[in-house]
């Protein structure tokens, strides 16, 4: 295969959560394989850090303050971005989280978490994934061409213990990403690809109160049940990832639309015996 399928000069690629752990990393290997990166944050002091990281590769960035559970914010970035670059060819849907009021616990029971923690959770991951591909993959839709990667996770499949929201809006953004593979490629074109990555455990700052014990900083029993189902025996390290998204992003997967690409370790493969 040609070197330069991995050249990203000339395209413009999107990234919502862009800051976090996991986006963070994916702009880097983006910017450093030449796309212009867009970090939509709702940081705009966070998004100026990654903008100076990013141009001193050399890469043309813009970061915008965007909320991506508001239509209007998306609008408002996509027409800056309509300005700057003229179209939108990637879109990675990294914005997403569990909340620690949202979790379930011996001291917090399913029937005392908030209808307000509910939703916003349900609304961070599954409605912050759909808003963006609609105000972007209309672009799509118009250019007739454009690749989306949504972020699911490895509680799709099963769901974890104490994270049924979280959970459940991850299996509706893997639910959401088939749809929307086949709507794209009938619809529009099958130039438009739709995937997701399921990432498994990697330690950010979403996770890290339910792996580490803030007071000894050992690992939780949690923690410790998670490796002992990974066979490859640790977390995550956000450039895990990089080969996934770059391989997604690119020609390279040319035919590869509606699957959910599994970076885990072998967490998803261990039946644990
Ligand atoms: N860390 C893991 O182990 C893991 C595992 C599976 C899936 N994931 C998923 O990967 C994605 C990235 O997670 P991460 O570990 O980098 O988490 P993170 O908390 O480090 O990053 C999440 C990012 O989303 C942004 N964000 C939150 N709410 C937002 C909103 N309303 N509008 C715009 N941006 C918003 C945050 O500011 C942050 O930059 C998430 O969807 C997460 O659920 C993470």
């Amino acid at each position: 295969m040609k070197e330069e399928i991995f050249d990203f000069s000339g395209k413009t690629i999107v990234l919502t959560g862009g800051t976090g752990g996991l986006g963070r990393a994916m702009a880097h290997a983006l910017a450093h394989c030449k796309a212009h990166v867009v970090i939509l944050s709702r940081s705009e002091a966070r998004a100026r850090e990654i903008v100076k990281e990013l141009s001193e590769l050399g890469a043309d960035i813009l970061a915008l303050a965007c909320d991506v559970t508001r239509v209007r914010d998306l609008k408002s970035a996509r027409s800056k971005i309509e300005k700057k670059f003229g179209r939108v060819d990637g879109l990675v849907n990294a914005a997403g989280g569990n909340s620690p009021g949202a979790t379930t616990s011996p001291e917090k029971p399913l029937w005392n978490i908030s209808a307000h923690e509910v939703k916003s959770v349900y609304d961070l991951n599954f409605v912050g994934t759909v808003f963006p591909c609609q105000v972007f993959g209309e672009m799509m839709a118009q250019q007739r061409e454009g690749v989306i990667v949504n972020v699911s996770s490895m509680s799709a499949f099963r769901p974890m213990t104490r994270v049924a929201f979280y959970s459940a809006a991850k299996a509706a953004v893997t639910n959401f990403t088939q749809w929307l593979a086949v709507y794209m490629a009938r619809e529009f074109s099958p130039h438009i690809r739709v995937n997701a990555l399921a990432p498994g455990f990697f330690l950010t700052e979403q996770n890290r109160f339910l792996l580490i014990d803030k007071n000894s900083g050992e690992l939780t029993v949690r923690g410790r049940n998670i490796l002992a189902h990974t066979p490859m025996a640790r977390f995550g390290e956000p450039d895990d990832l990089v080969g996934a998204i770059l391989w997604l992003m690119s020609p390279a997967s040319r035919f590869v639309t509606g699957a959910v690409i599994p970076v885990d370790g072998g967490f998803s493969a261990y039946a644990g015996v």
